[in-house]
């Protein structure tokens, strides 16, 4: 019998209004654009609106992707939404969105492995359609990073911004495209590294925590970018030598937009032109789960991807969690 792949048919993207700038940043912490540019490679991020949460990006960016596929809310069989800013603690944002959408056949749940979380969602979602046991799945990485950073931190305030992308993922008998390997990873011995320590079971809110300022990120960025740069340039380069590909086979590297300097490094490592590379970290920052989504809408829209590419994901996030995905680009639902 022939294995039934998973491809991408669908992909949507929400971006809110609201730009936060360096020059903006500079009034509010002790930092400079030149800094945070020759660090980072970010120049300014996007910001939600006071009455907007996660759950608010991914319905605007699923609504964009049924308007371009015609596909309807009523044939989504399953919603995984990865985040790590659902808009409570539960029940999951996937049954919010369900709701907002009445996507009245679909069952769903939400997945938390941080700046990973699309990639691990993507697989997620292409195991159901695989096995069978799914027809339509939303893969949603969305993100309200605005909510758990510190103003006041200049570690981390000038990383983050808010955003949401999508994917439909369909069963395709085509050999040729679709999800082709993945290698994904998770160390919990790096948990102490990047966190939000409290609103869990191990620490529930109290007045304590708060003024400890325990419900904002925490992350020991040296630390983070040395395994970062490792974990991400070894799993996009193993990828391409597990399936005897080259970087001149791959017609562009969708990576998490974390920092420049790990981008270049991975990139390197996989033999790419930076032609190959999609950086978007200049203008949104860093959006979690949804920085994968959003680049690979950017990639289309730019005409970067044809049906028939090779396109590289790879992702490094708290955890840690890390990885990468190989697609063979297929047809994309138009209406
Ligand atoms: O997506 C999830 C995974 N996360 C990542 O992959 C992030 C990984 N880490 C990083 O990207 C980098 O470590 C950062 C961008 C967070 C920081 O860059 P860095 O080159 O590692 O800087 P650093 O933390 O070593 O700080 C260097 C200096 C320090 O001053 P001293 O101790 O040398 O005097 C910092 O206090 O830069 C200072 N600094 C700043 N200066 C101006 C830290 N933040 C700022 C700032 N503006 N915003």
């Amino acid at each position: 019998m022939k294995k039934m792949r998973a491809a991408i048919t669908g992909v949507a993207k929400y971006l809110p209004e609201r730009v936060l700038t360096n020059a903006e940043l500079e009034t509010m912490v002790e930092t400079n654009d030149e800094w945070i540019v020759s660090r980072t490679g970010i120049s300014e991020r996007r910001l939600v609106s006071k009455d907007q949460a996660t759950s608010d990006m991914a319905i605007e960016a699923i609504k964009d992707l049924f308007d371009q596929t015609g596909v309807t809310a009523g044939e989504i069989d399953v919603i995984i939404v990865a985040t790590v800013t659902p808009d409570m603690m539960f029940p999951a944002t996937a049954a919010i969105i369900q709701n907002a959408l009445g996507a009245k056949n679909a069952w769903g749940f939400d997945l938390s492995a941080a700046c990973s979380g699309f990639l691990f969602a993507l697989q997620t979602g292409a195991s159901l359609i695989e096995s069978g046991a799914a027809k339509k799945v939303l893969v949603v990485g969305a993100d309200t990073m605005s909510a758990i950073v510190d103003y006041t931190d200049r570690n981390t305030c000038i990383l983050f911004g808010d955003a949401a992308g999508v994917v439909l993922l369909e069963p395709t008998e085509d050999e040729n495209f679709g999800l082709m390997d993945h290698m994904l990873y998770i160390d919990g011995s790096g948990a102490h590294a990047l966190h939000q320590l409290a609103g869990g079971s191990r620490l529930p809110a109290s007045a304590e925590t708060v003024a400890n300022k325990q419900h904002f990120i925490y992350q020991d960025g040296k630390a983070v970018f040395k395994r970062a740069v490792e974990g991400m340039a070894s799993a996009s380069s193993d990828i391409l030598k597990r399936n005897q590909i080259s970087g001149d086979d791959i017609a562009i590297f969708v990576p998490h937009q974390a920092n420049k300097r790990i981008i270049d490094v991975a990139a390197q490592r996989m033999g790419l032109s930076p032609d190959k590379v999609l950086l978007n970290i200049d203008k949104y920052g860093n959006t979690t789960a949804a920085t994968i989504p959003v680049g690979l809408k950017e990639a289309l829209e730019e005409g970067r991807i044809k049906d028939g590419d090779y396109v590289v994901l790879a992702a490094f996030g708290a955890g840690y969690t890390w990885g990468s995905i190989l697609l063979k680009w297929g047809p994309i639902r138009s209406k």
